[in-house]
């Protein structure tokens, strides 16, 4: 099997998770890494054994990356993006994709211009009890869909959002549904399908910052089935509760843990039980707060599997299924603002 190069732009927190999990998968190699700030660069490329680069225009001149992987601020992704696709090279994003759809158009449309391959880091799809509940949807185990509900009650303290400058910023950060409800938003959609409608109420709460950091939306589908979303950074202490419940016609099924990896609730008619998928993967901990799994060996390992089998099914996101949780940001966004109903 080829071996596919890869090198990580912005090592901060989560790019130094993409280089550590990098360095333990099979068939894929780390050989450069980026940063504007050069300690940074350095830490990683000496910890790994990579070329550090200071800036893009030296790493898109390195022949040897096959993918970047774009580790920057959220709003910076587009531009990032749109970079390394245009000097030929293929791009794994990190969620959010961008901070609007007409970016994260902008993105999918190079990547198809260029021939070039455009994955975004939604790693919440791997957790077991993810893949368990897709599965029965995707079989019609679960019966018709009637509602979910998602709750993302967390906590991110002053500290956060003072630490790194470009947190809770409107230009960088884009808000709380960016940086972390876009993780339970995509699953949403991806249970349910497409949304028709929706209403939402934002606001900043309990931060000194820019952007909104809790928020309501009901959402009414097109397959006529109904949704919420209630998320907040605004939880005292810690995360309190990060799960979705999906009611269908013959099953109930609650997903939750600290990070959407267990089943609190199980009950569809004809099972007894449940199998879940043996994981190793635990929550990204940030030493002061805990994040979404971390899962991103496998999206490297279906990357591989893409290029070697590319009819295979994977949990990869790509194309629409990519910038539909960025257009429902924007129209719930559009729609806090405007006090109406906005139809997509
Ligand atoms: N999938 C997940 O669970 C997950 C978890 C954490 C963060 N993220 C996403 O990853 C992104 C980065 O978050 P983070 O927490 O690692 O932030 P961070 O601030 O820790 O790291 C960002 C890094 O990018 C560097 N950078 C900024 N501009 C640059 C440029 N022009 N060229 C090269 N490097 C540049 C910064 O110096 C910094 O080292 C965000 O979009 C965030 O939403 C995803």
């Amino acid at each position: 099997m080829k071996t596919i190069n890869f090198a990580v732009l912005g090592c901060g927190k989560i790019g130094t998770r993409h280089a550590e999990k990098l360095n333990g998968t099979d068939y894929v190699k780390l050989v450069a890494v980026c940063d504007i700030v050069p300690e940074r660069a350095l830490a990683l490329s000496e910890k790994y054994v990579c070329r550090p680069y200071f800036g893009m225009d030296d790493l898109l001149k390195d022949p040897s990356v096959d993918f970047v992987n774009i580790c920057t601020p959220s709003g910076l992704h587009a531009e990032h993006t749109i970079r390394c696709l245009n000097a030929g090279k293929n791009v794994l994003c990190e969620k959010p994709m961008a901070l609007t759809l007409k970016d994260a158009k902008r993105m999918v449309e190079t990547a198809k211009a260029n021939n070039k391959l455009l994955y975004v880091v939604q790693q919440n799809r791997y957790n077991p009890p993810v893949k368990l509940a897709k599965q029965l949807i995707k079989e019609r185990k679960m019966g018709e869909p009637i509602m979910c509900i998602v709750n993302m009650l967390w906590n991110r303290d002053d500290e956060y959002y003072k630490n790194d400058s470009w947190r809770g910023t409107l230009a960088l950060d884009g808000g709380t549904i960016y940086t972390q409800a876009s993780h339970f938003i995509d699953l949403m959609l991806m249970f349910m399908g497409k949304p028709k409608s929706l209403y939402s109420l934002m606001g900043t709460k309990n931060h000194s910052i820019e952007i909104e950091d809790t928020g309501v939306i009901s959402v009414e589908f097109k397959n006529g089935s109904f949704g919420s979303v209630s998320y907040t950074t605004c939880a005292t202490k810690k995360n309190f509760e990060g799960s979705v419940t999906l009611v269908f016609s013959r099953g109930t099924i609650k997903i939750g843990g600290e990070y959407l990896n267990t089943i609190d609730y199980f009950s569809v008619d004809g099972f007894d039980s449940y199998q879940l998928e043996e994981t190793d993967s635990l929550a990204n901990d940030y030493g002061t707060y805990r994040g979404s799994m971390s899962n991103h060996d496998k999206i490297f390992k279906d990357i591989i599997e893409k290029q070697n089998n590319p009819d295979k099914p994977t949990n990869l996101v790509f194309d629409e299924d990519a910038f539909q949780t960025i257009e429902f940001i924007e129209t719930a966004l559009n729609s806090a603002r405007t006090g109406k109903v906005v139809i997509f």
